[in-house]
């Protein structure tokens, strides 16, 4: 039995469809406002529960092999992105779960003092290696599939809002591509107590994005791109009221501030390692919204 956290979210929803297509066992942890009908449909086992309850997390994990940790945290990045992970590598142990994948970030490792979420990353990443489970911890940049109600919004309006600076690399990897990496790593050898940076083959500039919707969506970007001050200003603001949203901003200026890219090598390693060709954000958004 698969246990998938984040099962309705963008990469857990096509982690469930890969699992289930292979007629393999899962278990969706959801919520009770989650919308996990499809999952069901499709034959997935449904536990409804809260990450942030460690007895929900103890009962998801009874009589699991696998485990996948892909959700998200919002703005409680302790409970979530570090202490439900923590409860979930605790119980495998427990259980004897024979490999666990987890789904960190690009950049987890860099030592970002003003972003929760890549320092709880992180400490679960080092948490995983020392636990003595199998593992893959896979450190993905950009989701293509974040940029699909972008791209939704560009076709009808032409409007592309660009956050950060528009030479920043990035590259924006395909949510299907890993998706399937996320699942053949508890099959493939070479994945086996690695972690790899995961990005699309393309290293693109931020600025790249809105001419790719562009030539996709045949109209000229209209590029809207706040400086960072405004977000700062924003994120001073709402400190006076909460200042725990304030610390959750910290991750997203990070994201905004910064590079996530892979270089060539690293993606040629993916490839080699996983067997397959990466695909790039224009043929992901055409095959989501393409004619
Ligand atoms: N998005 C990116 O560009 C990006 C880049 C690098 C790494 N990542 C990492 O990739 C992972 C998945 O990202 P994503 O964009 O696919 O996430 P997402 O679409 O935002 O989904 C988050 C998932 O977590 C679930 N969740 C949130 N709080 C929960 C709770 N208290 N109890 C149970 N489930 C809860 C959500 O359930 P509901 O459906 O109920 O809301 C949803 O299924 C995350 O670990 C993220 O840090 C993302």
């Amino acid at each position: 039995m698969y246990l998938v956290t984040g099962a309705t979210g963008g990469i857990g929803r096509r982690i469930v469809r890969l699992l289930r297509e292979r007629e393999q066992p899962v278990r969706a942890f959801v919520r009770l406002t989650s919308r996990y009908g499809e999952l069901e449909q499709r034959g997935a086992e449904i536990f409804i529960g809260d990450l942030r309850e460690d007895k929900d997390i103890q009962k998801a994990c009874k009589g699991v092999q696998y485990i996948i940790s892909t959700h998200g945290s919002g703005i409680d990045a302790q409970a979530l992105d570090y202490r439900a992970n923590i409860e979930l590598i605790d119980q495998a142990k427990e259980q004897g779960v024979q490999h666990f994948v987890f789904i960190s970030v690009l950049g987890a490792d860099r030592g970002y003092e003003d972003a929760p979420v890549f320092k709880a990353k992180r400490a679960v990443e080092k948490y995983l290696e020392a636990s003595g489970l199998n593992y893959t911890i896979l450190r993905p940049s950009g989701l293509a599939s974040n940029l699909i109600p972008l791209a939704e919004q560009f076709r009808q309006t032409g409007i592309y809002l660009l956050n950060g600076d528009p030479k920043n690399r990035t590259s924006i990897v395909s949510t299907d591509d890993l998706a399937q990496i996320a699942v053949d790593s508890f099959t493939i050898e070479g994945a086996r107590n690695q972690i790899f940076p995961v990005g699309g083959p393309d290293i693109l500039k931020r600025e790249d994005i809105p001419r790719i919707f562009g030539r996709i969506f045949n109209r000229e970007p209209i590029v809207i791109n706040p400086p960072l001050l405004v977000l700062d200003g924003i994120r001073n603001a709402i400190g006076f009221v909460n200042p725990q949203a304030r610390k959750g901003l910290g991750t997203f200026r990070t994201l905004l501030a910064n590079e996530f890219f892979c270089t060539k090598s690293e993606i040629t390693n993916l490839e080699l390692i996983y067997n397959l060709k990466l695909e790039s954000l224009e043929s992901f958004v055409r095959r989501y919204l393409g004619d």
